[in-house]
């Protein structure tokens, strides 16, 4: 079980280095046009092969998207103080075309999964350039701000994280939304826990909640420059669920076909993960006021995307 990182620059070591750790990957290949920087990291990466489970680390090129199973993007330019994700899609979406264009004429069979911001956008282009069933193509979404709100609920109600059920949807981005309609503490639903706690204006709180799940990254790009960490995690989950064929429930950004009355862009729904990618979207009824949210994302896309193809 192969796993080809492209990019080995803050997201795609940090992501190695967890992916490692977890086990569910026999190789782990960093392609990075900096080869230099490249052959640091998995130098300093294979450094902990004696405490990872079994497990190969190198460097690798193009050709080894042949046998990957799985083709995570990072690669791109980060996203710098001050600047919004959208800013960097005329940068990035050629680099992703370029990246596409190597994995296609290597005839792969891989699961692609975009990390590289705007990453809904550029799940589309991805998926585009490719030709492939939009199964296969698919973004990193909302997995990353889900966990940032599960954290942010766990706080607040001082209960085990993993006891908590909660995703944002849309896109990985300004315009994304916390689902409260679906969030609950081992099922039951977070508007009556918090009249069970007797917790007052309850519905500002979710403002705050909402509010700070959407300026995570903004501040941690404020204090030390760049996210890393959770989403290295977040990865993990994705491609493990791929690898291990789990049917697991992430919300990944997938390319919409008329689901929740929305054609033609990639954003974040629950999606079923298998081995071959997303199997399905595990569809819920949204409330009118999410719902209105989640067109709201798709339209910011779209147009966004329009803008580029201008
Ligand atoms: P970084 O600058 O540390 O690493 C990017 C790497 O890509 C560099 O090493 C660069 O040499 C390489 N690269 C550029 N063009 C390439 C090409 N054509 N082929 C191979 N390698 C190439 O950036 P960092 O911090 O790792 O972020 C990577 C991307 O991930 C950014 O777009 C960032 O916004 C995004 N990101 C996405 C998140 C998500 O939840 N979707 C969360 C955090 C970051």
């Amino acid at each position: 079980r192969k796993v080809a990182i492209v990019g080995a620059g803050a997201v795609g070591a940090t992501f190695a280095y967890a992916m490692a750790q977890n086990g569910s990957a026999d190789e782990i290949c960093l392609i990075d046009l900096n080869e230099e920087l490249c052959k640091g990291q998995v130098l300093d990466l294979s450094h902990g092969l004696p405490f990872y489970p079994t497990i190969n680390i190198y460097a690798g090129s193009e050709k080894d998207y042949a046998d990957a199973d799985v083709i995570v993007i990072t690669a791109g330019a980060a996203q710098k103080k001050g600047e919004t994700r959208l800013d960097l899609l005329k940068k990035n979406s050629v680099i992703i075309e370029g990246i596409v264009d190597q994995i296609t004429a290597q005839n792969s069979q891989a699961v692609i999964v975009v990390v590289t911001n705007p990453v809904d956008i550029l799940t589309k282009i991805a998926l585009e350039r490719s030709g492939w069933d939009r199964s296969r193509v698919i973004g990193s979404g909302t997995v990353l701000d889900s966990s940032r709100f599960k954290y942010l609920l766990s706080e607040f109600f001082d209960v085990y994280v993993g006891s908590i059920h909660a995703y944002v949807l849309g896109e990985h981005g300004d315009s994304e939304f916390a689902a409260w309609s679906m969030a609950n503490i081992s099922g039951v639903q977070l508007d009556e826990y918090s009249r069970q706690l007797g917790i007052k204006d309850w519905d500002h709180e979710k403002e705050k909640i909402e509010h700070e799940v959407r300026n995570s990254a903004y501040h941690i790009i404020d204090y030390k420059g760049a996210t890393n960490f959770g989403v290295g995690l977040a990865l993990v989950q994705i491609v493990s669920a791929i690898l291990k064929n789990q049917r697991r429930v992430l919300t990944v950004s997938y390319h919409l076909e008329g689901e929740y009355g929305i054609e033609n862009i990639s954003l974040a729904t629950p999606c079923l993960i298998t081995q071959h990618g997303v199997e399905s979207i595990v569809g819920t009824e949204l409330t009118d006021d999410e719902q209105n949210k989640l067109f709201r994302s798709a339209e910011v896309l779209t147009s966004e995307y329009d803008s580029l193809k201008a």
